[in-house]
């Protein structure tokens, strides 16, 4: 599998309590790296285009209220299949259905206030990073990439 890149965004809960950088640290240490980063307070037109499509359900205008209310972080992670294992670290909506050693299952409770965003497919995923990085990400390399990858046989 070749690198993918996904969007995460610590929500305000995250900053709150003081565990943004802790989650993103998860992501580092499992091997992953930072390619944009950025701390921002979201505003309702940003919030809107973020949770498109989930304009409608019944949670749609507490989502927005939630993610406009306080400072979030976003990040692009890159890696060998990003989407994926950001998506299982981050586990389950509900927080009472994530898997323990989570993000969710170890450190949330209810649904609004689930922490973390992440991308869920690679055209979310490229839509998303387009959206929160409109100036692109920084693209680089690091010598312990090929330690963590199928692409080249470390030598
Ligand atoms: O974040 P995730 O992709 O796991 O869930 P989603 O289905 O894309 O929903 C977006 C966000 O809406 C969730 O992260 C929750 O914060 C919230 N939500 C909720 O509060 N109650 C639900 N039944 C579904 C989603
Ligand atoms: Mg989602």
């Amino acid at each position: 599998m070749s690198a993918e890149r996904t969007l995460v965004v610590l929500k305000p809960d995250a900053l709150q309590r003081g565990i943004a950088f802790e989650i993103l640290s998860r992501f580092e240490k499992r091997g992953l790296r930072f390619v944009a980063v950025r701390l921002l307070k979201v505003d309702r037109t940003m919030a809107e285009k973020h949770y498109a499509v989930h304009k409608g359900k019944f949670f749609y205008n507490d989502l927005v209220g939630v993610i406009t209310a306080s400072p979030v972080v976003a990040a692009v992670l890159e890696g060998p299949n990003a989407i994926a294992v950001v998506r299982a670290m981050v586990g389950s909506t509900r927080p009472h259905e994530a898997s323990e050693g989570s993000i969710r299952g170890d450190y949330a409770l209810v649904g609004l206030r689930n922490l973390v965003h992440a991308s869920d497919a690679p055209e979310t995923a490229a839509s998303e990073i387009r959206l929160w990085f409109p100036d692109g990400i920084v693209e680089y390399t690091r010598d312990i990439d090929r330690w963590m990858s199928e692409d080249k046989a470390p030598s």
